[in-house]
């Protein structure tokens, strides 16, 4: 399984957590970036991201928490991110966000909060590379894993096979070492404060891989 780790919250300050995660066997830097709208609490500037993420040496996994995400699609495409989420739940203009993901050559992902259908994701499922579900509320790290995630997931996984569908499943909210084992058939995990309110982030990072 692979892991992305989120720098939201950290008892180290951002450029420092962001050194600290560079120095594990982590895949990704996963970048949480909240708009004050869709979820209440905004946390970026799109030319500072630019400048904070440009030269790491990870790939990058973003997870907008935004409304009307394709505003920010060509500009944080400089990044070069693996990845670019947005929520389901963020905009009307669904297909031609997906596309002008794609079109920047950057993979597509669709994410979805815990109370919405996952039905919701049907139309979309044939277009994306990745679904990530939200297995705490977004806005915030260091929240509490949502058990229901489980029945979620494994729906979302039947979901794939019936279909014979390819998009990778990712989980993010309140993942550690004893609540991943309840996410064992997803592709990836995103953690935060697991690993980075943790003194070792590698030995955080290695506790999720083993599984
Ligand atoms: C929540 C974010 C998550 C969060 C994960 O809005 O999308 O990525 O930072 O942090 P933990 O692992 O602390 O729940
Ligand atoms: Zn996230």
């Amino acid at each position: 399984m692979e892991v992305a780790v989120s720098y939201l919250k950290s008892k180290y300050d951002t450029k420092t957590t962001l050194k600290l995660i560079e120095n594990t066997s982590a895949n990704y830097i996963h970048v949480d970036l909240m708009d004050g709208g869709f979820v209440p609490r905004r946390n970026f500037e799109v030319d500072d991201v630019i400048k904070l993420l440009s030269g790491t040496n990870k790939d990058l996994d973003i997870h907008l928490m935004a409304f009307d995400p394709i505003i920010y699609v060509e500009e944080l495409a400089k990044l070069k991110p693996t990845y670019i989420t947005f929520h389901v739940e963020a905009t009307h203009d669904i297909v031609n966000t997906i596309e002008r993901i794609k079109w920047n050559n950057i993979k597509v992902g669709l994410s979805i909060k815990p109370n919405t259908d996952i039905l919701e994701l049907m139309p979309y499922l044939s277009l994306v590379d990745l679904v990530l579900i939200m297995s705490v509320n977004p806005g915030l790290g260091g929240q509490e894993f949502m058990v229901d995630t489980v029945n979620r997931v494994n729906n979302l996984i039947k979901i794939r096979e019936e279909n014979k569908l390819n998009f990778k499943i990712e989980v993010d909210g309140g993942i550690n070492e004893d609540t991943i084992k309840n996410v064992l058939g997803v592709d990836m995990v995103v953690s935060g404060s697991y690993v980075c309110m943790s003194d070792n982030f590698e030995d955080a990072v290695n506790k999720l891989r083993l599984n």
